[in-house]
C-alpha cells in the first residue's frame, strides 16, 4: 500500500492533518490503534482559541460547532471570595469557543469519511522505517496481521505515549520536562453550569475550576495529588470540596449527577527538533502542557496549519523552504503556550512547599494583575489566542 502521507494517530492532530491535507490535494492514510466508538467518546479539552475556530469554520467542519459551541467573551478569576472577570471581547476584540474535543474528533470524523478518507482503526504502528530516506514506510498491525505502508511523509500524531517521538535517536533530540506536584480531579456533571463563563478559582486549599460543556453539562476539576486515589472521593465530597472552593459572596454551585471522574496528572514538556528526515512530529506526540491555560488541542491544531503549509508548498512546487524550518516554526508558539501555561498553573495552583512568603508573593501577582489593564490584557491576548503561524 501507498500514500503521499502517512498519519500515525486519529486524534485531533491526525484528522485535522488528514483533513486539510485533503483539501489541498494532497492524499493521505490515517491509523489509529483505537476503535472508532473509542476515540470519539473520549472526553478531553474543551476550549477553543479564536484561530483554531476560524481554521475550523474555513475548512468546513465547523458547522456542529457553530451550532453547539457556547461562546464566552470572559473568564473569571476568583481568590479571597471576589471574582476578577477578564473581558478577553474588550481587550482583544476576540472571545473562546467552549466545545468538546470530543465532538471535533467526531466531526473530523465524518468529514473524512464523507470524502473518502482512508481511516484504519484498530490499526497499530509498530515501527517508522527509513526516516532519513525519500521512501520511508510504517508498519503496522491490523486484525492479527502485519502490515506495511509506504509514504513520502510520515506524520507522527500519536501522542504522549506513541512510538513516533521515541523513533528519532536519543542523540538526535533533546527534551524538556516538568512535573507538577499535582494533578486535577476532574468530573462531568449532568447539571447546569452555575457560571455563565469559566471559573478559574485560587484558593488556600487549592485550585478550582468551572467550566462546562452545555447548558446542561459541567465540567468541573480540582488539584489533588498526582497520584490521588479517586475512590477516597465520593460524588459528595467532590461536590462539597469544589463549593468550597469556588465560594464567593452571592454565588452557589449547583451539584447534580457525576457521568464521569478521573484524575490528570500534570506536567510541561517539550522535544526538539520536531522533526527527523521525512518525520513530523505534531501535537502530543511533540508537547504536553499543563491544561490551565486550555492550550492542548489549539497547539495541536497550530502545528497541523504549519505542517499544511509546508507540504503544499512541497508536493506542488518542491520548495523545501517550509518543511526545512517545521520545526522552528512550531516551536516559536509552542514556547509561548508553554510560558503561558507554567505561567497561569503557578499563579493559580497551592504549592506545599511554598514559603509563606512565596505565598504572599502569589496572592500579590494576582492583585497586581487585578490591578493592571496591561496586565490583563496580556493574559487575554495569550488566552484567545496567538496567530496560528508566528
Ligand atoms: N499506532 C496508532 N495509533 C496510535 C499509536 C500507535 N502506535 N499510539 C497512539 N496512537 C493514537 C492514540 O490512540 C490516539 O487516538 O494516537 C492518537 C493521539 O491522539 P491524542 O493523544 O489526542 O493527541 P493529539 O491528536 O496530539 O491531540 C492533542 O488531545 O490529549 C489531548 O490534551 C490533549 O487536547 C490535546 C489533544
Ligand atoms: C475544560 O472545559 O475542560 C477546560 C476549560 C479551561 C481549562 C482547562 C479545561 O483551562
Amino acid at each position: 500500500m501507498r500514500t503521499q502521507v502517512g498519519i500515525v494517530g486519529a486524534g485531533p492532530a491526525g484528522l485535522l492533518l488528514s483533513h486539510l491535507l485533503h483539501l489541498a490535494g494532497i492524499e493521505s492514510v490515517v491509523l489509529e490503534s483505537r476503535s472508532r466508538a473509542y476515540v470519539e467518546a473520549r472526553i478531553r479539552a474543551g476550549v477553543l482559541e479564536q484561530p483554531v475556530e476560524q481554521l475550523l469554520n474555513d475548512s468546513g467542519v465547523g458547522e456542529r460547532m457553530r451550532a453547539e459551541g457556547l461562546r464566552h467573551e470572559g473568564i473569571a478569576l476568583r481568590t479571597g471570595g471576589r471574582d476578577h472577570r477578564i473581558d478577553l471581547a474588550a481587550l482583544t476584540g476576540r472571545g473562546i469557543v467552549v466545545y468538546s474535543q470530543h465532538k471535533i474528533v467526531q466531526d473530523l470524523i465524518a468529514a473524512r469519511l464523507a470524502a473518502g478518507g482512508d481511516i484504519r482503526f484498530e490499526a497499530t504502528c509498530i515501527g517508522l522505517h527509513d526516516l532519513r530516506t525519500d521512501a520511508p514506510f510504517i508498519v503496522y498491525e491490523q486484525d492479527g496481521r502485519t502490515h506495511r505502508l509506504d509514504c513520502a511523509i510520515v506524520a507522527g500524531c500519536d501522542g504522549f505515549h506513541g512510538i513516533a517521538r521515541d523513533t528519532i535517536p536519543a542523540a538526535a533530540r533533546q527534551s524538556f520536562d516538568r512535573e507538577y506536584p499535582f494533578g486535577w480531579l476532574g468530573i462531568l456533571a449532568d447539571v447546569a453550569p452555575s457560571s455563565p463563563e469559566v471559573v478559574y478559582a485560587s484558593h488556600d486549599r487549592g485550585f478550582a475550576l468551572l467550566s462546562m460543556r452545555s447548558p446542561s453539562v459541567s465540567r468541573l476539576y480540582l488539584q489533588c495529588a498526582p497520584d490521588e486515589d479517586l475512590a477516597q472521593w465520593s460524588d459528595d465530597r467532590i461536590w462539597s470540596e469544589l463549593s468550597v472552593r469556588l465560594a464567593r459572596d452571592g454565588f452557589a454551585l449547583q451539584d447534580g449527577p457525576i457521568s464521569q471522574k478521573g484524575v490528570t496528572p500534570m506536567r510541561s514538556f517539550v522535544v526538539e527538533p520536531m522533526q527527523y528526515g521525512r518525520l513530523f512530529l505534531l501535537g502530543d506526540a511533540a508537547h504536553i502542557v499543563p491544561p490551565t491555560g486550555a492550550k492542548g488541542l489549539n497547539l495541536a491544531a497550530a502545528d497541523v496549519a504549519v505542517l499544511t503549509r509546508a507540504l503544499t508548498a512541497w508536493f506542488r512546487s518542491g520548495d523545501t523552504n517550509y518543511l526545512d524550518t517545521y520545526s522552528e516554526t512550531c516551536l516559536r508558539r509552542v514556547w509561548k503556550a508553554q510560558r503561558f501555561s507554567w505561567w497561569m498553573t503557578s499563579l493559580l495552583h497551592r504549592f506545599a512547599e511554598h514559603s509563606p512568603f512565596e505565598r504572599r508573593v502569589q496572592q500579590a501577582e494576582l492583585d497586581a494583575l487585578f490591578g493592571s489593564v496591561a496586565a490583563s490584557t496580556a493574559l487575554a491576548e495569550n488566552y484567545v489566542g496567538l496567530p496560528l503561524i508566528l
